[in-house]
C-alpha cells in the first residue's frame, strides 16, 4: 500500500514535471510578485518556506527525542489550547522515551469524555494511556466561533497535509535526496515569518499578516510564540526560532512517526537495487564478451542463434587454423572463401546469417554454409574438439602428435 503510493506518487510527479518542463522553465523565473502588480491572481504562499536542516532530514536522519519532547511540551502549553491532536493516543508518547510510569502520569493530568454509563449518561475521568489527546473544543463550530471563524486545524497529520510542492527542478533532487520535510519547513517558517504588511496589503480585523501562508497574506491565528514563553529544562534556548523548530519536529513525528524507518529502508532498497544492476551489467558483459571481441575483427554481430557460450579461443587449447578442417569445405571452396577474405575459423564463427548465406551465394555453394554448420564446427574446432571428417582428424592427429 505504502510502496505503491509511493510509486504513484513518484510517476506522477515525474510525467507533471515533464509536461510542465517547457511551461514551467518560463513561469519559473518569473517573479511571484509579478502577478499581483498587473492585478491577477495572486500566488501564495508570497515567500516559500525556509529549508531548515532537520535531525531526520536525508536517508540516514533519526528523531532527536530531545526535541521531539520539548515539542510536545510546547504543544501542551501552547498550542493545544487550540489545535487538537485527535490521532495521538498518549501511549504513542512512549516512542519519546518516557517510560510507562511517566505515560500513565502525563495522561492522568487530562479529563476526558467516556460513557455512556449503566444510566446512559456520559461522563468524565481522567485520561489513561490508551486515550487520546483530548480536542480543546467539542466540535468544529465552537472551534471556528471561539477564533474569529476559521477553526485551528487538527495537528495530528497537518505536518504532511501542509507541504507546499517545490516545483521544478527541485522535485527530482528531492527523490535522491529522499526530502520530505517540505511539512516542518513549512510550520517553522510560518511560526517565524510573522511580519509587518506591506504598504497597501490590507490585514482585516482579527487576521494576521505572514507571507508564508499557504491559504492568503493574512491568517486568523496571531502569532502563537514568544521567546521565553515555555521552559525548557534542557538548556535550549527559550526562543522563537527553537520552539518554531521544536514543535514542528513533534508534528512531523505525529503525522508519521515511522518516516525515519521508512527513510531508510527506502535507502537500502535502492542501494540493493543499484548493486543487483551493476551484478547484472558485470555478469552480461562477462557472459557476451567473448562474442563481442570476436565480432570486433570481422565487423558483423554473431548469428544469435548460434552464439554459443564458450566458443571463443580459449588460452591453452590447440587448434589448427585451417578452414578447410570444416566438414563441405574442400580445396576449391576454401580457395573462393580466401578469395574473399573469409580466411581463419574466427571469422566463419564471428559471421552473422545474413553473412554466411551471402558468402555461400558469392562462393557458389549456395545454402550450404549453413545446411552444413559451418559457423558450429568452426567454434567446435576453435575450442578444441576434433574435426567431423576421418581424414581431417587424422591430419590433425598428426600435426599435433596426439589423439582425440
Ligand atoms: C489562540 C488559538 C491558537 C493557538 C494557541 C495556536 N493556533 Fe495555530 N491556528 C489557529 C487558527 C484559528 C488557525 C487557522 C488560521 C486560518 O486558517 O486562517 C491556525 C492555524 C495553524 C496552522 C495551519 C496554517 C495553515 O497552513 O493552514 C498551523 C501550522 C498552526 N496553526 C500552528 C500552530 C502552532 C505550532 C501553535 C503552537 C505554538 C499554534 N498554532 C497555536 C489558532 C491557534
Amino acid at each position: 500500500m505504502k510502496l505503491k503510493s509511493i510509486f504513484t506518487g513518484l510517476s506522477g510527479r515525474l510525467a507533471g514535471g515533464l509536461a510542465g518542463l517547457a511551461v514551467g522553465a518560463m513561469i519559473a523565473f518569473a517573479p511571484a510578485q509579478a502577478a499581483e502588480e498587473e492585478g491577477g491572481t495572486p500566488h501564495y504562499p508570497i515567500e516559500h518556506p525556509k529549508h531548515v536542516h532537520w535531525s531526520f532530514g536525508g536517508p540516514f536522519g533519526h528523531w532527536d527525542i530531545g526535541q521531539l519532547q520539548r515539542g510536545l511540551k510546547v504543544y501542551k502549553e501552547v498550542c493545544s489550547a487550540c489545535h487538537s491532536l485527535n490521532l495521538v493516543a498518549f501511549r504513542n508518547l512512549e516512542e519519546l522515551g518516557y517510560s510507562e510510569e511517566q505515560v500513565k502520569a502525563f495522561a492522568s493530568e487530562y479529563t476526558v469524555t467516556d460513557g455512556p454509563n449503566a444510566e446512559g449518561e456520559m461522563f468524565e475521568r481522567a485520561a489513561v494511556p490508551a486515550d487520546r489527546f483530548p480536542a480543546p473544543f467539542p466540535n468544529e463550530e465552537a472551534a471556528a466561533y471561539a477564533n474569529n471563524g476559521a477553526a485551528p486545524p487538527d495537528f495530528s497529520l497537518l505536518a504532511k497535509a501542509r507541504a507546499p510542492e517545490r516545483g521544478f527542478p527541485w522535485f527530482i533532487f528531492d527523490v535522491f535526496t529522499l526530502y520530505a520535510e517540505n511539512g516542518p519547513d513549512y510550520i517553522y517558517s510560518l511560526l517565524t515569518g510573522y511580519g509587518d504588511a506591506p504598504e497597501g496589503a490590507g490585514v482585516p480585523e482579527g487576521s494576521h499578516y505572514n507571507p508564508y501562508f499557504v491559504g492568503g497574506p493574512t491568517l486568523a491565528m496571531a502569532p502563537p510564540l514568544s521567546d521565553e514563553i515555555v521552559t525548557y529544562d534542557d538548556g535550549s534556548p527559550e526562543t522563537v526560532d527553537q520552539y518554531a523548530r521544536d514543535i514542528a519536529a513533534f508534528m512531523m513525528w505525529a503525522a508519521e512517526p515511522s518516516l525515519v524507518e521508512r527513510k531508510s529502508l527506502g535507502f537500502k532498497v535502492m542501494a540493493a537495487l543499484l548493486l543487483l544492476a551493476i551484478l547484472f551489467y558485470l555478469s552480461k558483459k562477462a557472459v557476451w564478451s567473448a562474442l563481442y571481441n570476436e565480432n570486433s575483427s570481422s565487423g558483423g554481430r554473431a548469428a544469435p542463434a548460434m552464439a554459443a557460450v564458450g566458443s571463443a579461443p580459449r588460452a591453452g587449447v590447440d587448434f589448427i587454423d585451417d578452414i578447410e578442417l570444416i566438414d563441405g569445405i574442400g580445396a576449391t571452396i576454401a580457395k573462393r572463401m580466401k578469395s574473399k577474405g573469409v580466411n581463419s575459423l574466427a571469422k566463419i564463427a564471428a559471421m552473422s546469417v545474413a553473412e554466411l548465406d551471402k558468402l555461400g551465394e558469392t562462393i557458389n555453394a549456395k545454402s550450404r554454409p549453413v545446411r552444413e554448420e559451418w559457423q558450429v564446427q568452426a567454434r567446435e574446432l576453435i575450442a578444441g574438439k576434433p574435426p567431423r571428417a576421418a581424414i581431417d582428424r587424422a591430419k590433425v592427429e598428426k600435426l599435433l602428435g596426439k589423439k582425440f
